[in-house]
């Protein structure tokens, strides 16, 4: 993770580098820096904790240079402190640095012997050292980098700038997302192109494995052999996707009300408005033959797939085989021949995700991905890339993205189902129908939040809450404790309704809510059962459903009523109240609800 940015210009450089590392505050915000070249010597300035402190510590002690390079952390290797806050450097380099050096131990050994001294307890420092080292050696600054790059394993975006050179700086990629932007006379770079897009919108991305070497007029890149390579600047759309909270308190809470809005643009893609069908892009693979589909991701992108799942092999009648990102590759699962694996990101660039990814296409799989940032690597990588048209999503706890992945995947599964005749023409209108109800059932939710907030109050007075769901509804329930855990710090559990009775009803007991996903479909009357379960033993009930209260055949502590949907949709109407229930308990704990600690938006280590 972490963001790293980088300008080449004739005038002082450090608050654009500043107004940059707040655009890639998503990445990791445990601490900041920046370093530049000041009269031939580099200098830097760093600080604990988010940006705001780096920008204090910047008015006390400005930095003048013109050649500069940022970094805001997500901690790996090493306590958050502004010891082990980037830039590292030595009196010669100097190094931001987004990803995992895994040979850092080896390396910092062989450099301790030759006479180097670490001061930080971060990977990064191995490389800086490393450099220096080459560079002692009589190797001009670019062959030094040169040199190093070779020695790194692992995963890394780097920016380097270096004492007595004001006009050059040196950039390299493995696994890690960076781009590179064209100014008059000034270059840039960052993580992602929304970091430099105020500056300018004419961009190069590096291939994985390319090293740059950028001077104020020009850019020149290097393929993973050395060998010079020509990659061609394009127009960024990043400026447009600039964005504020609006009207709202958090971003999380203008990107729950953004949903209405951009599942409506995400259907558009996917769905022949006038013909009340799916229009799906070319796949590139026949899916009336695919003999079965496996599904990664992580996180929420992963109950997303988790749903998806459901519904492939319910309406499309294709088995799907589905695991967490950071498992499907180790395990080494066996692949069918002429399979399809999707991949599902909103970043599209979590690293375990991409590495399943190119583990899949290592075994002969079709790739596709569903991705809300369409420049990223895992987009790149992929067949056919399903776009999900979220808009950047700047909250780190998923909201838009979640609902937005969720309709592509329908379309998905129902294009699958008419392609293998397991949905008729008929069956495909209907459907459809149901799909395009969803924003408007998703704006009514969206008018009063009062009985979310009512619901809030409850669970600040507890410390652990389960979260229950059947068929469809059970990934719902394992998002709904994901979300209240990452951004209320309340410990949460999602079972399947019907597992309780197999251990976890051991926990019920008068101080446990247990916040049932419910919608009356087929599967009501058995998760109704379980609802009666907890509450012989005296645990609190909050039910989300579209029926009346009394349905649920016992006394509730809350009763969320929903408007009436489809079965197939009602996974994407009711992620709404469970985001919300987040978002409110997350309020009044008074946590840092946009930014929750320990995470950060894109996870690119493994
Ligand atoms: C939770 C959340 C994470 C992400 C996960 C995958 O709210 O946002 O669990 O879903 O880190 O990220 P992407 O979708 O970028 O691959």
């Amino acid at each position: 993770m972490c963001g790293i940015v980088g300008i080449l210009s004739t005038r002082p450089v450090a608050a654009d580098l500043v107004d940059a590392l707040r655009r890639l505050e998503y990445r990791g915000y445990d601490s900041a820096g920046i370093a530049t070249v000041e009269g031939g010597h580099l200098e830097r300035r760093r600080a604990e904790g988010k940006l705001r402190n780096l920008e204090s510590r910047l008015l006390s002690e400005p930095l003048e240079g013109n050649v500069g390079i940022g970094h805001t952390r997500w901690a790996t290797h090493g306590k958050p402190t502004e010891r082990n806050a980037h830039p590292h450097m030595t009196a010669r380099v100097s190094v931001v640095h987004n990803g995992i050096i895994e040979n850092f131990r080896e390396l910092r050994e062989e450099l301790t012997a030759a006479g180097h001294t670490f001061e930080t307890d971060t990977d990064t420092e191995s490389v800086v050292h490393l450099i220096t080292d080459e560079m002692d050696k009589g190797r001009s600054p670019v062959d030094a980098v040169k040199a190093a790059l070779s020695r790194l394993k692992g995963a890394f975006a780097l920016a380097i700038i270096f004492a007595g050179e004001d006009n050059l700086m040196m950039a390299a990629r493995l696994g890690s997302p960076l781009v590179i932007g064209h100014g008059d006379g000034e270059m840039y770079l960052g993580s992602d192109a929304i970091a430099i897009a105020p500056f300018t919108d004419t961009v190069t991305y590096l291939d994985e494995g390319d090293y740059a070497v950028l001077h104020r007029d020009r850019l020149e890149v290097f393929d993973k052999d050395g060998r010079p390579a020509v990659r061609t600047p394009v127009k960024s759309q990043a400026n447009a996707l600039l964005i504020d909270k609006g009207n709202h308190r958090h971003f999380m809470a203008k990107e729950i009300h953004e949903q209405p809005e951009v599942i409506s643009h995400t259907l558009a893609h996917y769905v022949d408005m006038a013909q009340g069908v799916i229009r799906m892009p070319e796949m590139g693979i026949d899916l009336a033959k695919i003999p079965r589909i496996t599904i990664a991701a992580c996180g929420t992108a992963f109950y997303a797939g988790l749903v998806a799942k459901y519904w492939i092999e319910r309406y499309a009648r294709v088995p799907v085989e589905i695991d967490i990102a950071s498992e499907l590759r180790y395990r080494e699962a066996p692949l069918p021949e002429g399979g399809l694996a999707v991949f599902v990101s909103q970043s599209g660039e979590t690293a375990d995700t991409l590495a399943t990814l190119r583990y899949c296409r290592e075994n002969g799989q079709h790739i596709a991905s569903v991705v809300n940032v369409r420049t990223s690597t895992i987009a790149r990588e992929s067949d056919v890339v399903l776009p999900t048209l979220a808009g950047p999503e700047i909250g780190v706890a998923s909201t838009k993205a979640f609902t937005c992945q969720l309709t592509a995947l329908a379309c998905l599964a129902i294009a699958i189902g008419r392609a293998r005749g397991a949905i008729d023409e008929t069956r495909e209108r209907e459907l459809v129908r149901e799909l395009v109800e969803v924003p408007r059932q998703i704006a009514n939710q969206l008018l009063d939040e009062t009985q979310f907030e009512t619901l809030a109050h409850l669970l600040t007075k507890t410390r652990d809450v389960l979260f229950l769901g059947r068929g469809v509804s059970f990934p719902l329930a394992m998002e709904g404790a994901l979300k209240l855990k990452e951004i209320s710090y309340l410990h949460a559990e999602g079972y399947a309704a019907g597992e309780l009775k197999h251990g976890p009803i051991a926990l019920i007991d008068e101080n446990v809510p247990v916040i049932v996903v419910a919608p009356r479909d087929s599967l009501f009357d058995k998760t109704v059962s379980n609802v009666q379960e907890v509450a012989a033993r005296g645990g609190q009930i909050m039910l989300i459903t579209d029926a009346p209260s009394e349905e649920a055949g016992c006394p509730l502590a809350a009763h969320i009523a929903m408007p009436l949907a489809h079965e197939f949709t009602n996974p994407i109407v009711y992620a709404i109240p469970i985001q919300l229930i987040a978002y409110h308990t997350a309020v009044l704990m008074g946590t840092d609800v946009d930014q929750p600690r320990n995470l950060a938006k894109s996870v690119t280590v493994e």
